[in-house]
């Protein structure tokens, strides 16, 4: 009994197996191929891990896959942003029922299948965003009996431009944006395509002349030849496109007039020729065409008057023909028509009234006719334009006053104004401008008292409003503005005192009421505000000493000439600020004779002057100190390694397979590969597998002061050691004696960032590679700040301690001057950290915090974006930081990305440029966490499709 229990124990699972399994599906070829195909590829996501021979889903079931009504054959495959890599898989071309085939934004590489334009079925053919590479098959111009959709778009194509393509007479959408051809021109042949529905050619590399048999393509709705380098005349022939919604041209070298014609595409939406080298006048038909939203001419050389027809388009939104030589009025009644939105004329010629009907339809937010000759009055119907964001009208010769509403405008962010003719008050109406960021009216003639409503301006962060003929006194309520940085009144007629509350203006960097009648007292509370970097009192009648708290600030302007000073100067003043304090007879500087009995000095002041006096010595005394070590070491390098070579130590943190000896013994001065503030660095190739090693020798230190230094060091090098992370650079171990120290660390073959950034080889760090550069950088500063115990700040973040292995994947490096954060935020000695990434905080505190590495690797970023060095010639020696932001501000961002990349990636670079710009936030505690900068790095690769839409144009 106990027996057959057993065997039908043994028995069961395989009746089991039996009656339940199935008879094998695989017996569909068409399974077999997606199975070898599956083989193929590489799946990291395991997107096709269903895909199985022994998969109880049939086929058809499978994901991802379709299959041609009841049958077993394959007719559609859906395998777009599956992270699959690899070559194609050559057995999809045996699939002889594929209608549809998308692969798109995976990371296939490798030649193009010429085995596809046999396949007879196939109809929309889908390979966007990989990296195929070569020449576009020949064959391809022979085959593709049906071929509906072929869509290549951002891969690393080469070669000619494939004309053949033009032979595929069934073809109704070609996409081609974003490859490497050589310069070609755009084939005649392409008039061919008769039932062509969209042409993407967005940066091919065209050249020549736009062929006019274009015009015989009727179907095309969408046609963009955008970013090429097409010259000559836009053909006449364009106006035969009459199922036209789209003509995107913009960026290219296009000269001669816009033909006319235009005005008769019934169904034309979107028109951008921007940035071109157009001339000539706008045709009087061109806003003829009924459906126009969007006209973008910008930056060409047309002149002549703006037509008449442009009053008249009924549905235009979105005007934009800034940089052109335009002259003239607007159309009467402009605006009136149509639902504008967005309107910007800036930087023409244009004349006569700013038509009051711009915003009959309550649409209009951004409205810019900057550098032009507009006259007359603000018109009292935009103060109803609530709708306003953006208002830029300076240096035209608007004149009157301007509409209380105007100033009050909900939601505008910049209300821009400066140099014109304005004249009348600054309205109390401005306190409902509750989003405005800047505040910009000098220049012009406004009279009467700045209104007490500008306190309740929460957001404000510039209120400039020099040369103006304000009087008055400075409204005691601008203490209230917490968020402003710059206060500019100069040269005005305002009178009264200087509000003592004005210490509360923290973010405040430039204070300007120079050329005022101000009088009173100095406010020594303006000591108290760390920021500041600009401070002009100068021409007015201010009294009484000068604050000893200014000497807290850090001013790269001080001036304070030409007032009724007197007292005594802080020597600390007469020294470093020698044109500051001009014109005052009643100061006297250092001791005052005169007037004065010097044995009553202040305590105080004398106190002050023996501290200076002190802490110049120690200066002095550091100084030679430092001038010592460096020569008694600069004495004894040579002799240093070869001494006491018995008692070298080693100290490893990771498994190695070499000994001190073998380190020591290969230090060659043929092969320093760098020399630093710390050290020389020698490349050494050590150990059984013969592996390169960077080793760091750290110049040597004093006998005496060694054994307390060398705690030091052995904590941090054993904290340093014990980071672990794969963008930090590994420390293998460290190797000691009694006079010198060794850290050898992991050998980084493409060297440092900065280096080969700011080298002739810049040119090998495209887009992507720098992009991976940023994340990686990140990842390791993220780790070190947030999940080491303590936490540890790396104090020298720049572009040369990031260094690049062979794949130019990104580690940190060189934590010479790390310091691990137990308590609180650690008080430096010295300042740490390399000129152009230090932080603005250093200057004066010496608290170091994450934030500090984290404006240092905003830094970095903007280095990235911009391919320029921190401090650089080509910026005027300005601050890289204040470089970007002034030109981020005047000419929209575009103007500051590395030009040698401009193009696709366009719209990424701006991404990480705003991230680069919160890291560098002059606020510490504004600054993004780092592992908030690794996801908002992330994220911008994450939501990035291939562009097949046009770019944002770069605004005023
Ligand atoms: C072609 O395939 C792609 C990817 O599946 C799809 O987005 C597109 O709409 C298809 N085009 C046509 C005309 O069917
Ligand atoms: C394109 O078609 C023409 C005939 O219309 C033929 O002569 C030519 O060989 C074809 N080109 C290719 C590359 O197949
Ligand atoms: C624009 O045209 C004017 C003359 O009409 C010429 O002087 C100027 O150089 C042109 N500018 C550009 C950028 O082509
Ligand atoms: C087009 O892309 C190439 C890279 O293929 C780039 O070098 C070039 O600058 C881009 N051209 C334009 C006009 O953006």
């Amino acid at each position: 009994m106990a027996a057959l229990h057993r065997l039908l124990l043994l028995l069961l699972p395989l009746v089991g197996l039996l009656v339940l399994h199935p008879l094998p599906i695989v017996a569909s070829y068409d399974a077999r191929y997606l199975l070898a195909a599956k083989a193929d590829l590489s799946d990291p996501a395991g997107a096709l891990s269903v895909w199985e021979a022994e998969s109880s889903h049939s086929l058809c079931a499978w994901p991802h896959v379709l299959c041609a009504g009841q049958s077993t054959t394959v007719a559609g495959l859906y395998l777009g942003k599956l992270s699959l890599a690899g070559g194609f898989p050559a057995s999809f071309c045996s699939l002889r029922s594929l209608q549809h085939l998308d692969l798109s934004q995976n990371e296939l590489v490798g030649p193009l299948p010429a085995c596809l334009a046999a396949l007879p079925a196939l109809l929309n053919l889908t390979l966007a965003g990989n990296g195929f590479s070569g020449e576009v098959p020949p064959v391809y111009g022979g085959g593709f009996r049906s071929l509906v959709v072929l869509n290549l778009v951002q891969n690393s194509i080469s070669g000619e431009f494939p004309w053949f393509l033009a032979n595929i007479s069934t073809l109704q959408e070609l996409l081609l944006a974003y490859n490497a051809f050589t310069p070609s021109p755009l084939p005649e042949k392409l008039g061919d395509l008769a039932d062509l529905r969209e042409l993407f050619l967005a940066n091919c590399s065209l050249s020549g002349e736009i062929p006019s048999s274009i015009g015989n393509l009727g179907n095309l709705v969408n046609l963009d030849l955008s970013m090429n380098a097409l010259s000559g005349e836009i053909p006449r022939s364009i106006g035969n496109l009459s199922s036209l919604v789209q003509m995107e041209l913009y960026k290219n070298q296009l000269s001669g007039r816009i033909p006319e014609g235009l005005g008769g595409l019934r169904k034309l939406q979107f028109l951008d020729i921007s940035m071109n080298r157009l001339t000539g006048e706008i045709p009087e038909d061109i806003f003829a065409a009924p459906s126009l939203e969007s006209v973008h001419i910008y930056q060409n050389n047309l002149t002549g008057r703006l037509p008449a027809s442009l009053g008249a388009a009924p549905r235009l939104a979105d005007l934009r023909m800034f940089g052109n030589q335009i002259e003239g009025p607007f159309p009467p009644e402009f605006g009136k028509h149509c639902p504008l939105g967005f309107l910007d004329m800036s930087d023409n010629r244009m004349s006569g009234p700013i038509p009051a009907t711009l915003c009959a339809s309550g649409k209009l937010t951004q409205l810019m006719l900057l550098d032009n000759q507009f006259e007359g009055a603000i018109p009292a119907e935009l103060g109803q334009c609530r709708t306003l964001t953006r208002v830029r009208l300076q240096n035209n010769r608007l004149s009157g006053s301007v509409p209380p509403e105007f100033w009050g405008l909900p939601l505008v962010q910049m209300l821009e104004l400066r140099s014109n003719a304005l004249s009348g008050t600054v309205d109390p109406a401005i306190g409902g401008a509750k989003n405005l960021f800047d505040l910009l009216i000098q220049d012009n003639r406004f009279t009467g008292v700045l209104p007490a409503e500008l306190g309740n301006l929460s957001l404000l962060r510039k209120l400039l409003a020099s040369d103006n003929n304000l009087s008055g006194p400075v409204p005691p309520s601008v203490v209230e503005l917490s968020e402003l940085s710059q206060l500019d009144l100069s040269n005005n007629s305002l009178s009264g005192e200087i509000p003592r509350e004005i210490g509360q203006l923290k973010q405040l960097t430039v204070l300007n009421l120079s050329h005022n009648h101000l009088a009173g007292m100095i406010p020594p509370e303006i000591g108290e505000i760390h920021r500041m970097n600009s401070l002009d009192l100068s021409e007015n009648e201010l009294s009484g000493e000068v604050p000893v708290q200014l000497q807290n600030l850090v001013l790269s302007a001080f001036n304070l000439s030409y007032n009724k000073l007197n007292g005594h100067l802080p020597l600390f003043f007469s020294a470093t600020y020698q044109q500051s304090f001009l014109g005052n007879p009643g100061l006297c500087h250092g001791i005052c004779a005169g007037n004065d009995d010097p044995g009553a000095i202040p305590a105080a002041r004398v106190h002050l002057i023996v501290s200076l006096l002190a802490a110049s010595a120690v200066v002095l005394l550091m100084g030679l100190a430092w001038f010592t070590y460096k020569y008694r070491s600069y004495k004894k390098r040579a002799a240093e390694i070869s001494a006491d070579e018995s008692s070298w130590d080693l100290t490893s943190f990771h498994k190695v397979e070499f000994s001190e000896m073998d380190i020591v013994n290969s230090l060659d001065e043929n092969n320093v590969i760098g020399k630093g503030a710390a050290g020389k660095v020698y490349k050494v190739v050590v150990g059984p597998s013969g592996e390169a090693m960077a080793v760091k020798k750290l110049w040597s230190s004093d006998v005496e002061s060694k054994k307390k230094r060398n705690d030091t060091f052995e904590a941090e090098v054993a904290t340093l050691g014990n980071v672990r992370h794969k963008n930090i650079v590994k420390l293998f171990c460290c190797v000691t004696n009694s006079s010198c120290r060794l850290l050898v660390y992991e050998y980084m073959p493409n060297g440092s960032l900065g280096d080969l950034l700011h080298s002739a080889k810049a040119g090998i760090l495209d887009w992507p590679t720098r992009y991976k550069i940023a994340v990686h950088a990140a990842e390791g500063l993220s780790y070190l700040h947030h999940d080491c115990v303590p936490s540890v700040v790396h104090r020298d973040v720049k572009s040369n301690n990031i260094l690049l292995n062979a794949e130019f994947g990104a580690k940190v490096a060189d934590f010479g001057v790390a310091k691990t954060i137990e308590n609180g935020p650690a008080t430096m000695s010295v300042i740490a950290g390399s000129c152009g990434y230090i932080a603005p905080e250093y200057a004066y505190t010496l608290h170091v915090t994450e934030k500090s590495d984290v404006y240092s690797f905003g830094v970095v970023i903007l280095e990235l974006v911009t391919g320029k060095r921190p401090m650089a010639p080509e910026i005027g020696e300005k601050h890289l930081v204040v470089w970007v932001c002034d030109n981020v501000d005047q000419h929209g961002a575009q103007s500051v990305l590395d030009h040698r990349l401009v193009g696709q990636f366009h719209d990424e670079m701006c991404k990480v440029l705003n991230i680069g710009l919160l890291c560098v936030n002059t606020v510490p505690s504004k600054r993004p966490p780092m592992r908030a900068v690794v996801k908002m790095l992330q994220e911008v690769r994450g939501e990035n499709k291939p562009k097949v839409k046009k770019e944002v144009a770069p605004a005023l």
